[in-house]
């Protein structure tokens, strides 16, 4: 089969032919039929975080099950499923208090099969890995079982490979995380797949004002097409401030932050009314810092959260959000503007790299 690989965190893809093993137990063979391109892939392309490597990399994705290890009640042979980027292992704690996106013991953080070993090989026998255990840049994958969550009749492979990343981080961080109440004002700094999904998310929730921000003003038209009730186009930190603060009757009860620099993550929370939330989202390279003025945190009981996966639990929410795209409710579709094969994930990456274009999709078959 092939995938797309990186040798190490920091260097360009390489299309390779590589053999998969089968399933075992615990597992499930995949024949991939959508992978979105995250800028998340794009952190470990880049070397931002550290990744051991050769791995696939890819971890937007759905496909067909095409076969089941020993002991895999669900998902069966033939369902389409949507694949989670963090299986749980439903052993630590985390899993036991149901806050799967905690998980201590996830095989996917080790980009190995939940037995420490991995299924893609190359033809001198080396072992590749599959980024979070699940390396969606593959024409086929092996899996752990719970992360293959099986979606509902009629659902497209394209929005459900989009339920396995943006669109569960965003819609997650507004309805889990944030918790929006109807009525709220929010800001939603990066109008990128995640960004817009969390802009969707408010809309579900009823907020009131819903403020876009970015710095590409494309970005900003297809916010408002989502629901997004005002717009700003990103200029310096200040005068960003100030239009959000002017947009939201002084300033949001929750800013989210989906681009992932310290200073959009300052303006997230130098942007917030008293009592206000901001709730990082977007992921900086690692080792990097923001800051705060912290009287005004303390004394205006503002406050800063981390939202990671949209506080999801897939099984459970990766069928609602499912749903709600079926009900019309989540135009996933409108996230997607370019479908492309493998060799083309770098030019994504360039593209991304700039701001431009929306979710770009890889199709197989
Ligand atoms: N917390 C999580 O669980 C989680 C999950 C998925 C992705 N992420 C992270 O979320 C972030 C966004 O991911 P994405 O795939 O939507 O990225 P993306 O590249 O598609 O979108 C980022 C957007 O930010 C805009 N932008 C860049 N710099 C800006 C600036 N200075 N001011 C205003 N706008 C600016 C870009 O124009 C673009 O529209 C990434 O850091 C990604 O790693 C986090
Ligand atoms: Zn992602
Ligand atoms: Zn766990």
């Amino acid at each position: 089969m092939r995938a797309a690989v990186i040798e190490h965190a920091g260097e360009p893809i390489r299309i390779e032919d590589l053999t998969l093993d089968g399933p075992r137990e615990g597992e499930v063979a995949v024949r991939m039929l959508a992978s979105g391109v995250c800028h998340s892939d794009l952190h470990v392309r880049d070397g931002d975080w550290e990744r051991p490597g050769p791995i696939v990399l890819g971890h937007e994705g759905a496909g067909v099950v095409e076969a089941v290890g020993s002991g895999v009640e669900s998902p069966r042979a033939g369902d389409l499923v949507a694949l989670s980027w963090y299986a749980p292992c439903h052993h630590c704690a985390e899993c036991g208090k149901g806050r799967d996106w905690l998980c201590t013991g996830s095989p996917s953080l080790r980009h190995r099969m939940a037995d420490g070993t991995t299924r893609v090989h190359r033809a001198d026998g080396g072992e590749i890995l599959a980024y979070l255990s699940i390396g969606t840049f593959a024409e086929r994958q092996v899996v752990p079982a719970s992360a293959a969550i099986p979606m509902p009749d009629g659902m497209s492979a394209e929005a459900a490979a989009l339920i396995g990343c943006c669109v569960t981080t965003g819609v997650g961080a507004a309805l889990k995380t944030a918790e929006l109440a109807p009525g709220t004002n929010v800001v939603v700094l990066g109008l990128g797949g995640v960004g817009l999904s969390i802009v969707m998310g408010a809309v579900i929730a009823k907020a009131r004002i819903i403020v876009a921000v970015d710095r590409v003003p494309s970005k900003l038209e297809i916010a408002r097409e989502l629901g997004a009730t005002h717009t700003v186009l990103a200029g310096d930190a200040a005068t960003t401030i100030e239009a959000i603060k002017d947009a939201t009757d002084g300033g949001p009860d929750v800013a989210f932050e989906a681009i992932g620099l310290p200073a959009t993550i300052e303006q997230a929370i130098e942007s917030l009314r008293p009592g206000g939330t901001a709730v990082l989202v977007g992921l900086t390279p690692f080792g990097q810092r923001a800051s705060f003025e912290a009287f005004p945190l303390v004394d205006g009981g503002r406050r800063i959260v981390g939202s990671n996966y949209g506080s999801a639990v897939a099984s459970v929410d990766f069928p609602r959000y499912a749903q709600l795209y079926l009900e019309g409710q989540l135009p996933i579709d409108r996230l997607i503007d370019r479908r492309i094969g493998l060799a083309d994930v770098e030019a994504t990456f360039d593209r991304m790299r700039r701001g431009e274009g929306l979710r770009s999709v890889v199709m197989f078959g």
